[in-house]
C-alpha cells in the first residue's frame, strides 16, 4: 500500500473533520470532540501548520496528525494529539507513517521533545516512555504510564522538567 504524507491545506479541512469523527466513533476513549478539538487548535496560538499532516492512499485522505506547542517551564514541547485514521485503513501502517513523519518534521524544526496521553502499547514502538522518567508531570489525575513523551535527539528532554501546560484548547 503506497502511503504519501504531506502537510495539510485548507482544502482537505473540511476532508479532516470528517476523518478525525469517524475514526473516533469506534474509539476506545474519545470525548466525541476531536474533530472540534483540531479546528480550534488550527485557529489558535500553539498551531504549528508543518505539523498537521495527512495520509493519502490511492489520493483518498486516510489519515490525520495534529501536533501544537505547549509550555513546560519555559521551555517549548509538542502534544500529539489528536492521530486518526480512517476505520477501514487502520492497522496497515498508516497511523505509524504519520507519527514517523511527524517525529522526523518536529526534529527538522528544533523542538525537543513530545508529549501524549495514549496507549503504552501502540507508543512504546514509536519510542515514548512514561513522561515521568523525564521528570514531565501530567496537569491532571492519569496512570503513569499513559502519559508519554518521547526526545527527538538522544539527550534532548534532559533539563525539561515540571509540568506540561497544554495548548488552552484542550480545556484542561
Ligand atoms: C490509533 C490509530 C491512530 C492507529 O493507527 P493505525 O494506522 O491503525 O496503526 P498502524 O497500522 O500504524 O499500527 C498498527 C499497530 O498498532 C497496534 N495498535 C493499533 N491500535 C492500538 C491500540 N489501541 N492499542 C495497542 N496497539 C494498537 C496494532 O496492533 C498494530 O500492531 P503491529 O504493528 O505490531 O501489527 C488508529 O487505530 C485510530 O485512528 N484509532 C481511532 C482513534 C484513536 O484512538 N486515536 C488515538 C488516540 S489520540
Amino acid at each position: 500500500m503506497n502511503i504519501v504524507i504531506r502537510q495539510e491545506g485548507i482544502e482537505d479541512h473540511k476532508v479532516v473533520y470528517n476523518l478525525v469523527e469517524k475514526a473516533f466513533k469506534e474509539a476506545e476513549h474519545t470525548d466525541g470532540n476531536e474533530q472540534n478539538l483540531v479546528e480550534a487548535l488550527r485557529r489558535g496560538r500553539a498551531f504549528v501548520p508543518e505539523l498537521s499532516l495527512v495520509a493519502e492512499v490511492e489520493k483518498e485522505v486516510a489519515g490525520h496528525i495534529l501536533f501544537t506547542e505547549a509550555r513546560i517551564g519555559k521551555d517549548t514541547l509538542l502534544v500529539l494529539a489528536p492521530v486518526s485514521v480512517l476505520p477501514e485503513y487502520q492497522g496497515k501502517g498508516v497511523g505509524g507513517r504519520l507519527i514517523e513523519e511527524g517525529h522526523r518534521i518536529a526534529r527538522e524544526l528544533g523542538y525537543r521533545g513530545i508529549v501524549l496521553l495514549g496507549y503504552p502499547a501502540y507508543y512504546s514502538k514509536f519510542g515514548y516512555l512514561p513522561s515521568v522518567t523525564y521528570g514531565i508531570k501530567s496537569p491532571f489525575e492519569v496512570p503513569e504510564e499513559f502519559f508519554m513523551a518521547v526526545e527527538l535527539e538522544e539527550g534532548s528532554l534532559k533539563g525539561v522538567e515540571g509540568m506540561l501546560e497544554f495548548p488552552e484548547e484542550f480545556g484542561i
